[in-house]
């Protein structure tokens, strides 16, 4: 049980399940904020301080799917007594529709009758599972992630959940770092993007409109930056980093109009966020506006006092609150929520009434907004409709489609040809999994289902290609196994494996093959959280598989799974594909990718480095006193990465021509206008991801070589020319410097460059001038 416990405090259980119902109960038109202001302050002022703290309060709740936790019905009950005297404002893991109705009409029998918000990880779908964030990413496509979430969150309100704890909104640049798959990889303008589509799906046009949820972007700020890749330790990040790549996609998801966002667990230039007056209250409301409520990450507000800010729970509360946190997320035991303490601070004049009204009224007011006072309730006979809508598998397919990056595809190997084939080769110890293809924060509860890739293409294919399967080698388990792995059911052991006779089996497979289709990379929890990674080798003895496939001479395609650049030593394999976890459609969005019902179109959201040792490495560097030799910075191997940020091929080929520039000088805050043609110059449709880049030449800080600016995603016919206009604002061209220790824009000359990937080459340029 205690290590059961510990497990969670990581954070780990939150995105569980799902069945039933639809719920009807949003306002269809937002109240005013002078309405929803009052309601909420007229409630705050008949509260009792202890009943102010339950608002304050947010527990995990183990049901009995939630193993041994879940069995102890004396802890449950100590949990429904809490919430039915008005201690808890908040639950995580309610996932079923009568279960919430049960836990609301338990809320309603408080003295304040005040309903509960339910929260969930709701990272990439609930039953229907989309692609990892990170491929998503991969899609460049904001309008498909909103629409993912859009579906996600229909899903998650029909049973009941008013709130999901996404997206994740942290700038990664250490593909150690296991949590990198949550989020939109290494660039802010990108991510940027995504995160604020993200946060329009989930939330829809407004807090509370019916079929959608509230959004709370996380985690606030720099857990991406987690020293050494290692999940929970410290960020240390400069005021520069911060604010010009680790902030923005949080200020894009404030912009967005996030209602919520969870602060971060780990210390930021030593000080836990969770009790950072200067992020939560300074930067988040001072300077951005934000006006909804801050909740924390799994016990964080506790962890303060081990974290070295406070002495203990008391101590932890009121650092917290005085940060400007509101709500605390935690785990039993049930009778001492770390926000208890708060009335006691306040007959202690350790916290003022004001502190304590101000969080539980920005926390009533979300659930005013949401709707919860006129109808807190689900209709539990309408979620499985909810749950399995076709529509939902449609989208899903299509995002993993759209996400797929088609990393080298040597003499056209790719897409098969249908009418030439008539034996495939399926090996790799991926090639026959239904749970890795879905990816992390996807639990058995929610029912989520994917077919294998084996099955997709059998599927496809029929019996006219015979297909020969072979495991090849095993996935290694993990050395320390995720505590994640608490939560998947058990699999019957399987006999052992024969890996060097295997690989000979497999090798003969593929030399009888037209095509052999090798799908390698990590298992599914080999990114998440509790999941980073020292190296980027191919677990176990992949490599080795690889090599021997290879060696037979035939043509190799290279399915890969996976969320960080893995080391495939320069393969000769003639066509590398990244599926990431493609989600509930991947099978099928698989095949339809190699036999060319589906052309890749997805760009890496991240440089893709050859080992762990280049780490970090970004296209954005700045640069560097010495003229030349950024490339032979270590003398003793390749300083280049393997795939460039950007990158991404297709079936078909783009030529990018006249770049012309709207003006050549503009003003300073004057919009930038650039204009190119991109053509389909290929035999095929496809899609090509265009992407602006700028370099600022002089200023009061070094400006990075390039800086991703603007993007369009172009579907084009073969022959099809098509002119894409950009627009550079203000905000473009901005930076925060650490010189004036202020936002700047400068007056310079600007080089810009349209292209396929950040080694874009069509240049042109234009100055920025004062007034
Ligand atoms: C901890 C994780 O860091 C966070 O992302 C998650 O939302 C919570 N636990 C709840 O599961």
């Amino acid at each position: 049980m205690r290590k059961l416990l510990r497990v969670l405090a990581t954070g780990v259980l939150a995105a569980c399940c799902a069945f039933a119902a639809a719920g009807t109960w949003a306002a269809d038109a937002p109240l005013s904020d002078a309405e929803v202001s009052a309601r909420a302050k007229a409630l705050v002022a008949k509260m009792t301080p202890a009943e102010k703290a339950g608002q304050l309060t947010q527990f995990f709740y183990f049901g009995e799917a939630m193993g041994p936790l879940g069995k102890d019905p004396r802890m449950r009950k100590q949990l429904e007594d809490g919430v039915a005297e008005g201690n808890v404002g908040s639950l995580v893991l309610v996932y079923e529709p009568a279960l919430a109705n049960r836990m609301q009409r338990t809320a309603l029998q408080s003295r304040m009758k005040i309903p509960l918000i339910m929260g969930l990880d709701v990272i990439h779908g609930l039953r229907t599972i989309f692609p990892v964030p990170l491929a998503m990413a991969a899609s460049w496509d904001p309008a498909l992630a909103e629409r993912a979430q859009s579906v996600a969150a229909s899903e998650a309100r029909a049973v009941g959940i008013h709130w999901a704890f996404a997206p994740m909104s942290d700038i990664s640049r250490d593909p150690r770092w296991g949590r990198v798959v949550e989020g939109s990889g290494e660039d802010p303008y990108l991510a940027s993007k995504m995160v604020a589509a993200q946060v329009r799906g989930f939330q829809g046009p407004h807090i509370g409109a019916p079929g959608h949820i509230l959004s709370g972007p996380k985690h606030f700020a720099g857990y991406g930056a987690s020293i050494g890749g290692r999940d929970f330790d410290e960020a240390e990040i400069s005021d520069h980093e911060l604010w010009n790549t680790y902030l923005p996609p949080f200020k894009a998801a404030v912009d967005a109009g996030a209602g919520n966002i969870m602060a971060a667990y780990m210390s930021l230039n030593g000080v836990p966020a969770a009790g950072n007056r200067w992020l939560l209250t300074q930067v988040l409301r001072e300077t951005w506006g934000f006006k909804g409520f801050v909740v924390s990450d799994n016990s964080a507000v506790r962890s303060l006092a081990r974290q070295g800010v406070a002495a203990d729970d008391k101590g932890s509360a009121e650092r917290a609150l005085a940060a400007g946190l509101d709500m605390s997320m935690g785990l039993p035991p049930y009778d001492k929520p770390v926000m208890g303490t708060l009335p006691q601070s306040l007959q202690d004049k350790h916290i003022t009434a004001a502190e304590l009204d101000r969080a539980v009224q920005r926390i009533l007011e979300t659930k005013i907004r949401l709707g919860l006072f006129e109808d807190p309730f689900v209709d539990e006979a309408k979620a499985e409709s909810v749950l399995n809508d076709p529509a939902h598998h449609t989208e899903a397919r299509i995002a993993a489609e759209r996400s797929a990056v088609l990393l080298k595809n040597e003499g056209s190997l790719l897409p098969l040809d249908r009418a030439k084939i008539t034996s495939l080769a399926v090996i790799g110890p991926l090639a026959d999994s239904q749970r890795d293809v879905l990816g992390s924060w996807v639990f058995p509860f929610n029912k989520p289902h994917a077919d294998s890739i084996l099955a997709g293409l059998r599927a496809k294919l029929g019996t006219a290609v015979r297909i020969d399967y072979s495991e090849g080698v095993r996935m290694p388990p993990r050395l320390y196994p995720s505590p994640l792995s608490a939560l998947e059911p058990r699999l019957p052991a399987r006999a052992p494996l024969d890996e060097t006779a295997e690989i000979a089996r497999a090798a003969g497979f593929a030399q009888r093959a037209d095509a052999t289709v090798l799908v390698l990379g990590e298992a599914q929890d080999m990114s998440g959280e509790s999941a980073s990674r020292d190296s980027f080798e191919l677990p176990g003895r992949q490599q080795e598989l690889l090599d021997a496939v290879v060696a037979t001479g035939k043509p190799v395609i290279v399915l890969l799974m996976s969320a960080r650049p893995l080391n495939l030593h320069d393969t000769k394999a003639r066509a590398v594909l990244d599926l990431w976890y493609p989600g509930s459609e991947g099978a099928t969005a698989a095949a339809n990718l190699l036999f060319g019902d589906a052309t890749p179109g997805g760009k890496l959201p991240f440089t893709w480095v050859r080992s762990a040792a280049q780490v970090p490495m970004t296209y954005s560097r700045i640069p560097s006193h010495s003229a030349g030799g950024w490339d032979r910075r270590y003398w003793n191997g390749p300083n280049t990465p393997t795939y460039l940020f950007g990158h991404g091929l297709s079936y078909t080929t783009f030529a990018y021509s006249g770049l012309i520039v709207g003006q050549p000088a503009y003003k300073v805050a004057e919009p930038v206008t650039v204009n190119v043609e991109l053509k389909n110059t290929g035999a095929r449709a496809g899609d090509e991801v265009a992407q602006l880049y700028i370099r600022q030449r002089t200023g009061v800080s070094s400006r990075p070589v390039r800086l991703l600016k603007g993007f369009q995603r172009v579907a084009l016919q073969p022959g099809e020319t098509r002119r894409l206009t950009f627009t550079l604002t203000a905000d473009d061209l901005r930076y925060w410097s650490a010189e004036t220790r202020a936002w700047v824009q400068d007056a310079s000359v600007f080089d810009v460059w349209v292209g396929g990937s950040s080694a874009a080459n069509l240049a042109g340029s234009f100055e920025v001038k004062r007034r």
